[in-house]
């Protein structure tokens, strides 16, 4: 069976030869024990960490600047709550989210969503003779959630992309707000045991498999934030599965994270640049911060909302200063969303990312790591990254990579997630790309040309809120 056919069988569910238990365990007494003790340690560890952490963020919180509200824009009740749920902010902006149920083939949730116009518009459209949508997969960072893309207001990126035309598909890979495999139960080991290889190789190839076949489209655009671009390079490249890049039309690269920044050598991301042994035993080997999910169901949202901002603030001094404010809280409900020990592991520990300070192995030898089945890729580099340096890659990609397409879009005043949160996204990051991704279609014919609205004709969100089932929603104290 190829992967393709792989994922589409298990959509129907497993086969019944499958169990979907825990096979016998040949784990010895020693094992076993090794396995409590990692556990209690790494529990106390964990606490601890995520304690001081916050206790640092609050004290440097005091003195921190702070972006102000315009006191002349009043947002209505319905904008100002906060719900842990994409759907709520999708639908206050007049559109749907429609869920698809798509899992890897080793039978991990690949929660993947897409964006579409209300029926009735859809009809609207059908009478009207509209072209098909052009399909584009959103890729979310590390610890991030597809929400990062749809969560600065009523012209997110995501939310914009729609609006001008696209078939926007919102993929988060297994690590989301929870990570769900269905062979394994969230107590097994197996259940974490995955890092980036598995994301880049196995859910990236996935999901885009699933949405040509969905939409009948040769190829879609990518457009990866941080680690959706890692995920993107990695299966791109010679090791991995560069076949896909014949599916792919343009890649977009926000913020690419390829070569390490300075922030990486932050104190308490050193702290865990430790061997397999050492890392294990601080911080476990299912989730990473897994206590982190238990704080984050029981601590009222607009609290937790907060207290994310400000370590977020101490931790990689960006600030909020580009964003609008008013939306601020939002781009904190999904964060941070769930990922394994093993791939933090991948990113901060021995031989790791932190370590050698890039994706790949042996960055000087000047070998490529792409072939010519490389698509376009649109560099959108930040000159204020500290935790991603995109300057060795845009020399790379200008000397090594020749057969790599590529254009630079350059912002110098961006930090790492202003390219997706900065208030001036739309007009500097979200049209460009979108225009962007078109110039490079081949058979501009099959699909809608977008139209990006001009300044100020983005409607607001709608001022009554759109849900009509109001239970759905866990709303916030
Ligand atoms: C979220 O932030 C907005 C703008 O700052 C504010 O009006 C709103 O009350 C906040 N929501 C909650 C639940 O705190
Ligand atoms: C790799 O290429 C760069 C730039 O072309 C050059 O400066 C460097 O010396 C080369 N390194 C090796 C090991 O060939």
């Amino acid at each position: 069976m190829t992967d393709q056919e792989h994922v589409m069988a298990h959509r129907q569910g497993p086969p019944d030869t499958e169990r979907l238990e825990d096979p016998p365990t040949s784990r010895t007494f020693l094992q076993g024990l090794g396995h409590v003790i990692v556990t209690f340690t790494s529990a106390i560890f964990a606490f601890l960490y995520l304690f001081i952490l916050l206790i640092c963020a609050q004290i440097t919180a005091v003195g921190a600047p702070r972006t102000k509200r315009d006191p002349n824009v009043k947002l209505t009740k319905a904008q100002r709550a906060l719900h842990r749920n994409l759907k709520y902010y999708i639908e206050l902006a007049g559109f749907e989210l429609e869920s698809h149920d798509l899992w890897s083939p080793d039978n991990f949730q690949l929660d993947v969503t897409r964006i579409v116009s209300p029926q009735a518009v859809l009809d609207n459209e059908k009478t009207s003779n509209l072209k098909q949508r052009y399909p584009v997969l959103l890729l979310p960072g590390l610890m991030q959630h597809v929400g990062a893309y749809c969560s600065a207001g009523p012209d997110a990126m995501a939310l914009m992309l729609h609006r001008a035309g696209f078939d926007v598909w919102l993929g988060n890979t297994r690590s989301s707000i929870k990570v769900h495999n269905r062979q394994y139960s969230e107590m097994s080991h197996k259940t974490w045991d995955w890092s980036i290889e598995n994301m880049a190789l196995t859910d990236v190839p996935a999901i885009i498999e699933y949405i040509k076949k969905h939409t009948g489209a040769e190829k879609i655009a990518v457009v990866g934030h941080s680690q959706g671009t890692t995920q993107t390079f990695m299966c791109l490249s010679k090791q991995g599965r560069p076949d896909v890049g014949h599916s792919i039309s343009t890649f977009c690269a926000l913020a690419p994270a390829v070569f390490a920044g300075p922030a990486i050598d932050r104190w308490f991301l050193k702290l865990l640049r430790r061997h397999r042994w050492a890392y294990r035993s601080m911080m476990g080997d299912r989730a990473f911060l897994g206590i982190m999910g238990a704080l984050r169901s029981i601590t009222p949202l607009k609290l937790y909302t907060h207290a994310a901002y400000n370590m977020f603030y101490y931790m990689l001094s960006w600030s909020d200063k580009l964003w609008d404010r008013h939306y601020r809280n939002r781009s904190f409900i999904f964060t941070p969303s769930v990922v394994s020990s093993s791939l933090m592991f991948w990113w901060l520990g021995k031989g790791g990312f932190a370590d050698t300070r890039c994706i790949f192995k042996n960055p000087e030898k000047n070998e490529s790591w792409f072939d010519e089945r490389f698509p376009k890729v649109g560099l959108f580099t930040c000159g204020q990254d500290n935790l991603c340096d995109p300057e060795p890659l845009k020399r790379r990609m200008a000397t090594v990579e020749s057969h790599v397409p590529y254009t630079v879009f350059d912002y110098p005043d961006y930090a790492h997630l202003d390219v997706m949160w900065a208030k001036d996204v739309p007009e500097r990051v979200t049209a460009p790309m979108g225009a962007f991704i078109w110039e490079n279609l081949d058979d501009k014919d099959h699909w809608r040309e977008p139209v990006w609205p001009t300044a100020g004709s983005v409607p607001p969100e709608p001022a009554v809120n759109p849900a009509t089932k109001e239970p759905d929603y866990e709303v916030v104290p």
